[in-house]
């Protein structure tokens, strides 16, 4: 091979870099970017020439180039002078190719920051040699040290502002640099670099001006980072669709780490099914193999059930099973995390329910320090564990950035609320999944019906037992296999051992659902009534059950007619204060927000009141 030809095929071979920059608003990110790609030769002279056609062609001083331009696409950018979406850029020098994240600046677009971080090997954080750091460059580098972007480079910008004096830089550097060995729990590299992005300095050559600095321009410290491409990761592919062909299934998805080939045994998870690869093709062409990052579509040896959302490893031993994980939480919902929260985990193409049990310290910007909390509020950071419905597969963040982290979603809006790392991995229940030859499907076919949980909550003397009891017999005189669950039932016999305290309450409420559970499971409707007076509680039995199978009904009446209705004589026996803690007198009842049906019972009788739900029920 010709000397030039190994050096092209070497330049083709370098593994591309991913790098990002961020910082406060203000401190020039876009000038900065738009600076590193014209002085490297990437800016195409009809692209500059069409900016400066434009009449946007100078800054505010009407003299420099504004280079923001080059970058800042967006019209919502240009006009309220920020970045707001996450851009990704490709360029290249003699040496090096790169991809770019600009991320945003502005504390409401944090989360795309997150994003950008969660993709890239290396940061540039430019702080304002004017100003220094600003509590967003603390948000920014609290992030890159959450999700392990360990090679910064600190770009003072602005130089040209504070007379390109070696003093200001000193001191910039000084407190940037305590401010990372603050924030940062692990090591990692930082550089600093004096530049003025408006006028090139220190941006891709070096600077007259600043005649006291000897280091590396960014660029010329970009084209020698070391990236880690170590792929001794164990091979995973999420699926993520299945599609049929000719008989034949195929599996397709991106390997999320390491690498596999045709022949390879594989694991099929959770189901832990065992079979071989018998063919594999990359981007639409044949192949014998396939690496971390390549779009496969698999073709399996034997038939066997594999969905959406299953993992292909080669051994379970490769990864971690577990459902409680001690994790960090970047929190950007407009509602805080606090514990009791049942919320979606997202790791690729799986979404697993999962309850928040504990948010127990987050990350004090001010002061840099952990600190015991309760919650997190938005653009927050803490330390936290969730417990997962089912057990997973991953591995802590440490081990491997892909199957370590995931995703928070909300479940009532949909909204992406968090972003979580993985820092340890338990098992606090029965892990091993537990299929029965007989399933749910099959009962609910013999029956002929759609199993579900129909589940009543109100106050004491709303009507809930009287509209149970008429929708049971109405039921099953239509040919339906119905079962009743009622609070005056259980609390005779299975929750005999539990009080009215909320603990009381909440563990009486687990309970039921838990055995409501089982009874769907055996293919039966199940009508439960309950007064469940707390939203958690309820949250926690509606996160059992699969979209469609659980229907809320709020059968509500005014509290003054539950307490002339009392048909238990306990109202009046609550207010001579002879029972404590009595729903709607002494002890609080929280309404539901969204549920499916309401029924307000001092408006219609029992039979309405059934015929609603029914109609309800006939309509899904
Ligand atoms: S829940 O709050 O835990 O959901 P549940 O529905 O099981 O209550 O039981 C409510 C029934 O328990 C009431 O209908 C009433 O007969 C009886 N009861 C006895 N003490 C109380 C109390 N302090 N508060 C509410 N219900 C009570």
């Amino acid at each position: 091979m010709s000397d030039t030809n190994s050096r092209i095929s070497n330049y083709l071979e370098t593994p591309v870099l991913k790098i990002m920059t961020c910082g406060s608003v203000d401190d020039g990110k876009s000038t900065f970017l738009g600076r590193l790609l014209l002085d490297s030769g990437n800016v195409l002279n009809d692209q500059l020439r069409a900016i400066e056609n434009s009449g946007r062609g100078a800054d505010s001083t009407g003299k420099a180039p504004e280079l923001a331009f080059l970058v800042d696409g967006l019209k919502a950018e240009i006009e309220q002078g920020i970045t707001i979406d996450v851009s990704y850029r490709y360029f290249f020098t003699s040496n090096r190719k790169f991809i770019v994240a600009d991320a945003p600046g502005h504390a409401q677009y944090t989360r795309n920051m997150a994003v950008a971080a969660s993709n890239s090997d290396a940061a540039i954080v430019l702080v304002d040699a004017t100003s220094g750091v600003k509590i967003q460059t603390k948000r920014h580098l609290s992030i890159l040290s959450m999700l392990r972007v360990d090679r910064l480079i600190i770009a003072v910008n602005k130089m040209d502002l504070v007379g390109f004096n070696t003093k200001q830089f000193r001191k910039i550097k000084d407190e940037t640099a305590r401010t990372i060995q603050n924030v940062y729990d692990h090591p990692c590299s930082f550089e600093f670099v004096p530049i003025s992005a408006r006028h090139g300095d220190n941006v891709v050559g070096g600077s007259a001006k600043m005649p006291w600095y000897s280091g590396k321009s960014i660029l010329e410290l970009l084209e020698g980072l070391e990236v880690d491409d170590s792929k001794d990761s164990p091979f995973c592919l999420p699926v993520q669709y299945v599609a049929r062909d000719s008989g034949k299934r195929f599996y397709t998805g991106t390997v999320i780490s390491g690498s596999f080939s045709t022949g390879d045994e594989i694991v099929v998870l959770p189901s832990s099914k065992r079979t071989t690869v018998k063919g594999i093709s990359v981007a639409g062409h044949d192949s014998t193999g396939a690496e971390e990052g390549d779009p496969v579509m698999v073709e399996l040896a034997d038939d066997i059930d594999v969905s959406r959302g299953d993992r292909l490893v080669k051994s379970e031993k490769d990864l971690a099973q577990g459902n409680a994980l001690s994790c960090r939480l970047f929190w950007f919902g407009e509602k805080p995390a606090t514990a009791g929260n049942i919320c979606e985990m997202k790791f690729f193409s799986r979404r697993i329910r999962g309850t928040i049990t504990q948010i127990k310290e987050k990350f004090d910007l001010d002061n840099l320090k952990r600190i015991p909390t309760g919650g997190l509020e938005q653009n927050e950071i803490g330390f936290g564990r969730i417990v997962l419905s089912a057990a997973h597969f991953c591995l802590p963040f440490n081990d491997s950035k892909d199957l370590g982290s995931f995703l928070v979603v909300d479940i009532g809006s949909g909204d992406t609320v968090g972003l979580g790392t993985i820092d340890s991995i338990e098992n606090t229940g029965p892990t091993y999944p537990y299929a029965t030859i007989v399933n749910k499907s099959m009962r609910a076919s013999m029956k002929s019906q759609h199993p579900m949980l129909i589940w009543m909550t109100g106050l004491s003397g709303a009507g809930k037992s009287t509209i149970g009891n008429l929708l049971d017999q109405r039921m099953y005189e239509s040919g339906y296999h119905t079962y009743l669950l009622d609070g005056d039932i259980l609390r005779n016999g299975l929750n005999g051992d539990l009080g009215f305290d909320a603990a009381g309450r909440r563990e009486n409420i687990r309970r039921a659902g838990e055995a409501a559970k089982l009874l769907v499971d055996a293919g039966l409707i199940v009508i439960a009534s309950f007064i469940s007076p707390f939203i958690k509680d309820r949250s926690l039995v509606r996160s059992l059950f699969a979209k469609g199978e659980f229907c809320e009904v709020y059968v509500s009446a005014p509290i003054e007619e539950c307490i002339r209705r009392d048909p238990k004589g306990l109202y009046a026996k609550a207010r001579r204060g002879e029972i404590s803690e009595f729903t709607g007198i002494s002890s609080p009842y929280e309404p539901p927000v969204n549920p499916e049906i309401a029924i307000d019972t001092s408006l219609c009788s029992p039979q309405e009141a059934v015929e609603q739900i029914l109609n309800y029920l006939a309509e899904d």
